[in-house]
């Protein structure tokens, strides 16, 4: 499995694609896309992929539950993505096509020059504006769901004709993220906007039996133990609205210190409240005819909330501060926002 950062692939193609206008011209998911026009351009350096899920038990069985739910499969890049969606990501030949390998190496551009190991120590100070101010970072939960069904795991990955396949083909679980499938979900109307507030990794299996961390030690390992491990799927919860946010600052004068991040994560209760209203709607999903089908369960053994009364919103309060972390996704110190706006660093044009 390559990464369990697909989700800013998917971000950063999403990016890539609004703003240049570009798709890769092999690429035959265009054509299905094409419809939603001005989010989805035409040939371009980035690869955009789909992994090859549509037959597998797992979609089958979540794309019912999602209509059960009054949700519909949807395109993840879609205006209005709320629903289950197969995640798009940037794999090439079996590897992560990122957006260095697509657009800088091996292109010649004379209009752009990077200066690597670069150290500024001082530059002339032209505005005063609020740098380091305003950072935010995704904050969520991962739920582990167990299931009657076969799910992935280390074991699965570990069998000789998926190395095979990988070696040879370049294709099979090896060459895709791991995290195939996607739920965006709206638990409060923000705006006129479909936009979802939260966002639910679906890994393909529990990560505790290692689906991301296929190494060659761990893989040489899970070969000869054995193939009765308990099946599920780990849903990450994701808040992609928070309210909390932090600050980075110099510790001092010297420039060579790393700074000091303080995303202040959780500092807003509403940001607690509201991953709460996403785990209530994870256990209307779970709840489904489908899903109970399958003895869908939630196994929520998290110890250190056991003194508290379980499901109240008390102890998933407990269990986000517990278990909960931040998705890596760290943004927002130099805020865009209106000309005159005190709280923004540059403009819409990044002036
Ligand atoms: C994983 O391996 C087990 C044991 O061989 C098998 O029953 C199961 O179907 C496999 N899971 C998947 C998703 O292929």
């Amino acid at each position: 499995m390559l990464s369990v950062l697909s989700y800013s692939l998917l971000l950063i193609t999403y990016v890539t694609m609004y703003t240049y206008g570009l798709k890769n011209c092999d690429d035959n998911i265009r054509k299905k896309y094409d419809y939603v026009i001005g989010f989805y351009g035409h040939c371009g350096e980035v690869t955009i992929t789909e992994p090859d899920v549509k037959d597998t038990q797992l979609y089958k069985l979540l794309k019912t539950s999602t209509k059960q739910m009054g949700m519909d499969v949807v395109d993840c890049n879609n205006p209005d993505p709320i629903g289950l969606c197969i995640r798009q990501t940037n794999i090439k030949d079996g590897r992560r096509h990122s957006n260095s390998q697509a657009f800088l190496r091996n292109v010649d551009r004379p209009n752009l020059h990077i200066v690597t190991g670069a150290y500024v120590e001082k530059i002339r100070r032209v505005a005063d504006l609020p740098v380091g101010e305003n950072i935010q970072d995704h904050f969520g939960l991962n739920l582990d769901i167990l299931l009657d069904i076969p799910t992935m795991s280390l074991y699965n990955l570990s069998q000789e004709n998926e190395l095979l396949e990988y070696f040879f083909n370049r294709k099979g679980n090896y060459a895709n993220v791991g995290t195939n499938l996607n739920l965006f979900l709206e638990t409060e109307r923000q705006n006129k906007f479909n936009w979802p507030d939260i966002q639910v990794f679906i890994n393909d299996g529990l990560l505790r039996n290692g689906i991301l961390d296929a190494s060659k030690d761990s893989i040489m390992k899970t070969q000869e133990g054995n193939s009765a491990i308990q099946d599920g799927i780990t849903l990450t919860v994701i808040l992609l609205h928070p309210s909390s946010r932090g600050n980075i600052k110099l510790r001092n004068k010297k420039p060579n210190l790393n700074p000091a991040i303080d995303l202040k994560l959780l500092s807003s209760k509403d940001d607690v409240k509201h991953l709460i209203k996403g785990i209530r709607k994870i256990q209307d999903f779970v709840n489904t005819p489908a899903l109970k089908a399958v003895n869908a369960r939630i196994d929520a053994s998290f110890e250190n909330c056991l003194s508290v009364d379980k499901d109240t919103d008390e102890y998933w309060s407990c269990v986000i501060r517990n278990y909960g972390s931040p998705y890596i996704h760290s943004g927002g110190s130099c805020r865009m926002g209106m000309n005159g706006d005190p709280n923004s660093v540059v403009d819409a044009w990044l002036r």
